[in-house]
C-alpha cells in the first residue's frame, strides 16, 4: 500500500482527505512540519513554495493544500489572506464587513500540490460557489465553516457531515481531480 503524507497542522482537513481516500489502496499520513506560506500571490504559487521548501527536507511523496474565502463584495477579500484575517477578525469579522451588503456571494478556492521524488510537482484546483450567511450557523468544521452556504442547499459547511461537505466542497472537488490522477497512474 502507497503511503502519501499529508503536510498540514490542520486536522479538519487532514479528516476531510482521509474521508475521501478511504477507499483507495493508499494511506494518507498527517506531517505537521510546517513550511512557509508566501502572503500576497496566488494559492497555486503559495503551494509551489511550500512544495519547494518542504521537498528539500522530506524526501517521500507529499501534498500540501492552500484555500481561500473570495468574497465578491469585498473584492475578493480575504482571499489570499484568508488565514490572517480568520485569527484576527474571524467570521464575525467577514459579517461584519458584510453588513450592509446586499450582494453575499462569495467562492471559496482549493489548490492541492503533489509532490513526488524529483519530479515536477502537479497542480489539483477545485471551487465552490456560494453565499456568506447572515450569521454564524452550525457546530462542524473549522474557519469560515459557520458561515459559508454552498450553492443549491441552505446549510452552512459547519452544519454538515464531513461526508457531506465533501461532495460540494472546494477542496473535495480538488481531490476528485487528484483522486483521477491517482487511479490513472
Ligand atoms: P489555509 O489553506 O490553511 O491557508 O487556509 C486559509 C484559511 O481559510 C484558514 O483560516 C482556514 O481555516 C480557512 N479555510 C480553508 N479551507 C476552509 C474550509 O473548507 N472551510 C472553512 N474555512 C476554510
Amino acid at each position: 500500500m502507497k503511503t502519501i503524507y499529508f503536510i498540514t497542522g490542520n486536522k479538519g482537513k487532514f479528516f476531510e482527505v482521509k474521508e475521501k481516500l478511504k477507499n483507495l489502496d493508499i494511506t494518507v499520513v498527517q506531517k505537521n512540519l510546517g513550511y512557509p506560506e508566501v502572503q500576497g500571490v496566488s494559492l497555486k504559487e503559495v503551494a509551489g513554495y511550500g512544495v519547494d521548501h518542504i521537498k528539500k527536507r522530506f524526501p517521500h511523496p507529499f501534498i500540501i493544500e492552500d484555500a481561500g474565502l473570495f468574497v465578491d463584495a469585498l473584492e475578493g477579500f480575504p482571499g489570499v489572506y484568508s488565514k490572517y484575517v480568520f485569527f484576527t477578525i474571524g467570521c464575525k469579522g467577514i459579517l461584519k464587513l458584510l453588513e450592509d451588503k446586499k450582494r453575499r456571494t462569495a467562492i471559496f478556492k482549493s489548490v492541492y500540490a503533489y509532490s513526488e521524488s524529483n519530479k515536477k510537482p502537479l497542480f489539483f484546483i477545485g471551487e465552490c460557489i456560494g453565499t456568506i450567511a447572515n450569521k454564524e450557523r452550525g457546530e462542524g468544521g473549522f474557519g469560515y465553516d459557520p458561515i459559508f452556504i454552498p450553492n443549491v442547499v441552505t446549510k452552512t459547511f459547519a452544519e454538515m457531515s464531513t461526508e457531506e461537505k465533501n461532495t460540494f466542497s472546494h477542496r473535495g472537488k480538488a481531490l476528485e481531480e487528484f483522486i483521477k490522477f491517482l487511479k490513472e497512474k
